[in-house]
């Protein structure tokens, strides 16, 4: 055997450590410059254009009484950044969607057309409805085609919205612009500020990047949450100031963002009143200088104005207890300027906010009948990805069920239901904070978090037409963090037959 002289192995070896030393430096520069770009502030950015507010849409009354609205989805394009234009999709309009408005009581019907090149559906994201007309991803609507859904509001004063839901494609149909709200009224006069646009504001806050002149769709180097955005905008305006006349303003904030968590709090930490969480108003207002917002969340809060000042309405960074790694890269350690309120030289005065606001209507834990759990890990929900044909839990037409959801990942989730309204009976054990103590469809779990939810399924029953439960991160939600579970009568023996997943037209 010829053997290989020393001096020729002593020079592979140098090469290779050479080699081995420089990938790894390599890595590490890589690293730290992908660790260090994802960090983004626009704090201090100037506030260049009046903020937008979403048509307001009452409908028409059809002659049997019922409210109907139109909504077209749509294609387009929207003049964000100077001389460019970015392809957007809308309703009735070239990005986002009016803001819909019914009364508790009321008979509702939304005749929607699709115009787009792509099949989709419209969700009521809070709304308590029939399973068939809830716009999940059963609900198909084919381009050209026209969706109807019907349904009688029932259901307290509430900040809720609407957004497609089609299964793997909802993240890029959203962030495209398919969002909008729908505000529901009731009969119980709070005497909070309630001019839409003028002291009643809807805030639609949502992160986007752009590439060029269009949106960027990719997700940042271990990005494990999905979609972030490097500036945010509100109802579709980048840079946002709305001038108000009034002593004290209502905002209704809503995160329709893909996967960024919003900590909302003022410059100068002034403190505001939290009035009212995802499905309707609190019982008394809560003082406080902060709310945290994941995506879907949303929170009515109200903000005593002084005359003539500029007051900036501020993302801050949200710590999660999920280490300095997955802070950076899932935006926590960001920071926006989301809004400056302009207040005018004189307020029309308001006197204060009303100590008390409306009953609550929260299931109750005494009247649980059985307990379910719904373990988080990305990319599934209790070890199994969402299937179209499965349904994962059956659930009887008036009882209240406990649900226990554990996020037993490293990484943030969050946890919408369907249909239903829930109270959060625990945190880590613990009883929830203040601003959890309401009417909640949507939570924020932090790695290694739990909590116990207590949910009341009144709806009709349908075992035909499934609900759905998800991760709220769009991208998760895409990847398959969903399970669905229909409403039966009580007793009725759960169909073994798979779930009907034709397109209705
Ligand atoms: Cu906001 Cu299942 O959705
Ligand atoms: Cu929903
Ligand atoms: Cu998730």
């Amino acid at each position: 055997m010829a053997s290989i002289p020393r001096s020729a192995l002593r020079r592979t070896a140098l090469w290779l450590s050479i080699f081995l030393v420089a990938g790894l430096l390599a890595a590490v520069g890589l690293t730290g410059w992908a660790f260090a770009r994802a960090k983004v502030s626009t704090a201090g950015a100037p506030f260049t254009d009046e903020l937008a507010i979403p048509p307001l849409a009452t409908g028409r009354l059809d002659p049997d009484g019922t409210r109907v609205f139109d909504l077209d989805m749509r294609s387009g394009t929207r003049r964000f950044l100077p001389g460019q234009d970015t392809p957007t999709w809308g309703f009735n309009g070239d990005h986002l969607g009016p803001t819909l408005r019914a009364h508790r009581g009321e008979r509702v019907r939304v005749d929607i057309g699709n115009r787009l090149p792509e099949a989709s559906t419209v969700h009521w994201h809070g709304m308590h409805l029939p399973a068939s007309a809830d716009g999940g991803p059963h609900q198909m609507i084919a381009p050209g085609a026209t969706w109807s859904p019907e349904w009688t509001v029932d259901q307290p004063a509430a900040t809720l919205w609407y957004h497609p839901h089609p299964h793997g494609a909802t993240e890029s149909h959203v962030r495209r612009g398919l969002a909008g709200m729908f505000l529901v009224d009731d009969d119980i006069a709070t005497g909070l500020p309630g001019s839409y646009g003028v002291d009643d504001l809807p805030l639609i806050v949502q992160d986007v990047k752009f590439r060029g002149g269009s949106f960027d769709n990719g997700r940042g180097a271990f990005a494990d949450t999905g979609i972030l955005g490097d500036r945010t905008m509100v109802n579709g305006t980048l840079a946002p100031y709305r001038t108000v006349d009034d002593e004290l303003v209502r905002l209704r904030l809503l995160n329709a963002a893909s996967a960024r968590i919003f900590t909302f709090g003022f410059a100068g930490d002034r403190t505001f009143d939290l009035i009212g969480t995802d499905g309707g108003l609190l019982e008394r207002p809560i003082p406080a200088d902060r709310i945290r917002l994941s995506p879907g969340e949303r929170a009515e809060i109200v903000v005593r104005m002084r005359p003539a000042e500029r007051l900036t309405l501020r993302a801050l960074p949200t710590d999660l207890g999920d280490g300095f790694w997955n802070r950076r890269f899932s935006g926590g350690d960001d920071t926006f300027d989301v809004l400056e309120l302009r207040a005018a030289e004189t307020l029309r005065a308001t006197t204060v906010v009303p100590p008390r606001l409306a009953p609550p209507e929260l299931p109750r834990a005494e009247d649980s009948v059985r307990e379910r759990t719904m373990e988080l890990r990305f990319p599934n929900i209790n070890g199994a990805p969402m299937s179209m044909d499965r349904v994962d839990a059956t659930v009887e037409r008036g009882t209240t069920e406990t649900w226990i959801v554990r996020n037993s990942d490293g990484m943030a989730h969050n946890f919408h239901v369907h249909d239903v309204q829930f109270a959060v009976a625990a945190v880590d054990d613990r009883p929830p904070p203040p601003a959890l103590r309401g009417r909640k469809d949507t939570v924020l779990l932090p790695p290694g978090g739990s909590m116990r939810l207590v949910l009341r399924f009144d709806g009709p029953a349908d075992p035909r037409h499934p609900y759905m439960y998800h991760c709220h991160l769009l991208w998760h939600e895409d990847q398959g963090m969903m399970g669905q579970f229909t409403v039966v009568e009580p007793g009725t023996r759960v169909p073994s037959a798979p779930m009907p997943s034709g397109h209705e037209h």
